[in-house]
């Protein structure tokens, strides 16, 4: 029997990497899934791999609209939502001075007001059934700084907040929920990263990557897998009394620092 038997589960941002693989995981698992994300095509294709057990639908989570036609589309195929993933998010890589406002307001928008509304929406469904877990997706950034990513840094920063501020109230209501925060998942190189650095290399503008070689694991990167699996403990009634915290997925990232070393 899987660990989540019978549970409903809502994951955003699902079409690909680390929602496609907790998608994935949650259907194995036993678990009936909406699969939701802005890429139609992707999307589709991935909930199609997933037999009965998952359907996809359109979900922009900047929208109130979206979110309330996604709940609907749930009922009418599974029934209430047990469990939610705030999966979705936006990067972009740019020092400080480039920051369009209208990019910023953005990033927010889909990385922080996205999850939200996620929990508004769900929060009736949940309440009735007297259960629920609810995973927001956080960052290492959501636990120290990162230059060229600045909003990105503080939708997760504000996301680990709004994790803490609903854990109280909705703790009472018997409805979990958590911040999984990762250094790594998708390999893929995504929008945020591609266009702009690209753009900036083919200027002629000399780059180079500092930091992310301090790889306490031996070099070894995330698996979308390794994120998935510390999603579906918190998921799952095994997390019972997991409520309000952070749980780093980071391969000893955030740890400290080495100073010696050989070899
Ligand atoms: N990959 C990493 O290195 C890493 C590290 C730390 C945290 N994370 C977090 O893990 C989560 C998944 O990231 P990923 O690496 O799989 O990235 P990804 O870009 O592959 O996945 C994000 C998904 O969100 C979707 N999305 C974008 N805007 C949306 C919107 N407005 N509404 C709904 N969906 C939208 C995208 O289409 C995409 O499918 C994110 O919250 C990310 O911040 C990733």
């Amino acid at each position: 029997m899987g660990r989540l038997e019978g549970k409903v589960a809502l994951v955003t941002g699902a079409a690909r990497g680390t929602g496609a693989e907790i998608a994935s995981l949650f259907v194995q698992e036993g678990a009936r899934v909406c699969v939701s994300d802005v890429i139609d095509d992707r999307g589709e294709a991935h909930a199609a791999t997933l037999g009965d057990s998952a359907f996809y639908q359109p979900l922009d989570v900047r929208s109130e609209g979206a979110w309330s036609q996604a709940v609907d589309a749930v009922h009418e195929r599974f029934g209430p939502i047990d469990l939610l993933v705030n999966n979705a998010a936006i990067l972009d890589v740019r020092p400080i001075p480039e920051l369009e406002v209208a990019r910023i307001r953005d990033l927010l928008d889909v990385n922080l007001v996205g999850p939200m509304l996620g929990v508004r929406a769900v929060q009736p469904d949940m309440e009735a059934l007297g259960r629920g877990s609810i995973v927001n997706m956080g960052s290492i950034d959501a636990m120290e700084g990162m230059g060229w990513v600045a909003p990105y840094v503080a939708s997760k920063w504000g996301l680990r907040g709004f994790t803490k501020a609903a854990a109280l109230e909705l703790g009472q209501k018997g409805i979990r929920i958590n911040l999984v925060c990762p250094a790594g998942g998708n390999r893929e190189l995504t929008e945020g990263f591609r266009d702009n650095l690209q753009r900036r290399v083919e200027a002629g503008e000399k780059l180079s990557v500092k930091g992310l070689d301090h790889a306490v694991m031996g070099g070894r990167h995330a698996s979308a897998r390794d994120i998935a699996n510390v999603v579906l403990f918190l998921a799952s009634d095994e997390a019972a009394f997991c409520h309000g915290a952070e749980y780093l997925v980071d391969g000893g990232h955030t740890a400290g620092h080495i100073w010696f070393a050989t070899g």
